[in-house]
């Protein structure tokens, strides 16, 4: 068996094909730049593949991205079409998505950047709260990362709502669902956390209309992708009030250009991408896991739904 490897973030792939390579005894791991014969390759392990880069292997027989999101696969327009894509998933990813939201819920929940502003100022301003269980949060997503992270908030204690396409049931979260269940779910929710796949239903959802249903002065998190946000609505529903705060890791453009504004609003945290980056280590052993899996057998667990882009 034969694997093509992709991942241009910080030049990474000679690393992943090398801690690949040891992990598949018998099988040729090489870069995709350097594939060989294009006909010789099984499968492709790629995080934001370059238009045509999937296009040239005539034989793939599934993709794998290097996360749980397949919307930079998908985004390839030569993408060549049937071939499965296999997300890398797991308890790393999910554990680590829990604390980055229970840690920026909490920030909110708390007004920690008014909190620290005071403290800048010397000024002795105490900031009382109210309990969790008077504070609701709500988020967008209930697979593998917005259900836990909503069981997780729900364990602090936080009035807790879910929103997803089919409804879900979920131990102390209450749980809306579709477009129908969309203005019920907003209605009331102080602190909103987007953790739902990028797809032509989900792009820009976090738009002007979305924030305005919103209670006055509620809380965004950005934890899913850059595009689901329209940037100059956030821009201006934190400018009028609407919006008092948001914390985003996700961007259009990743790096986020120095010279956005995002940077130095003083009412945004940005986050470099890294509310659930999967352990290098364990990523590869899910992936060795599954291409093992798909050799053998010519499925796996982790099989995205390609056709509905999750
Ligand atoms: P997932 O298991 O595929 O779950 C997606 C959830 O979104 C499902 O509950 C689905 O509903 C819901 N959904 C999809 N389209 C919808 C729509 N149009 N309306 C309402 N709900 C919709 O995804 P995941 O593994 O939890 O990951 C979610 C996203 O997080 C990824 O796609 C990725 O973009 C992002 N992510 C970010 C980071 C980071 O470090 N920032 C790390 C990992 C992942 P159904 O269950 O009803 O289908
Ligand atoms: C990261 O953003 C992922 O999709 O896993």
């Amino acid at each position: 068996m034969k694997a093509v490897v992709y991942l241009p973030v910080e030049d990474k792939t000679q690393w992943w094909v090398e801690m690949l390579q040891s992990l598949l005894p018998g099988w040729e791991v090489t870069s995709m730049d350097d594939p060989g014969d294009p006909a010789s390759v099984d499968f492709a392990v790629v995080w934001r593949p370059r238009t045509g880069d999937l296009a040239q292997f005539p034989n793939l027989r599934a993709i794998v991205s290097i996360g749980a999101g397949i919307d930079h696969v998908l985004a390839d327009k030569e993408l060549p079409a049937g071939v499965p894509i296999i997300r890398t998933v797991g308890t790393d990813l999910t554990q680590r998505m829990r604390e980055y939201v229970a840690l920026h819920v909490l920030r909110h929940h708390r007004d920690m950047p008014r909190q620290l502003q005071a403290q800048a100022e010397a000024d002795w301003h105490a900031i009382v709260v109210p309990v969790a269980p008077n504070r609701t949060v709500g988020v967008m997503g209930l697979g593998n990362l917005g259900a836990a992270a909503a069981q997780t908030l729900a364990g602090l204690g936080f009035d807790t709502r879910g929103w997803s396409k089919s409804h879900k049931e979920i131990d102390g979260v209450t749980c809306f669902a579709g477009t129908e269940g969309l203005d019920a779910f907003l209605d009331g929710c102080e602190i909103l956390v987007n953790l739902l796949p990028l797809t032509d239903e989900t792009r820009g959802i976090l738009s002007a209309s979305l924030f305005a249903k919103l209670p006055k002065e509620a809380c965004v998190i950005n934890c899913a992708r850059g595009p689901h946000l329209v940037d100059e609505d956030l821009l201006a529903a934190l400018d009028g009030g609407q919006v008092k705060q948001a914390t985003l890791d996700v961007f259009h453009q990743e790096p986020l250009p120095a010279d956005h504004p995002f940077w130095n609003h003083r009412k945004i945290t940005v986050t470099p991408h890294v509310a659930s980056q999967i352990d290098a280590g364990t990523g590869g052993r899910l992936i060795a896991a599954n291409l093992l899996e798909f050799a053998k057998t010519g499925t796996c667990n982790d099989v995205a739904d390609a056709a509905r882009g999750y």
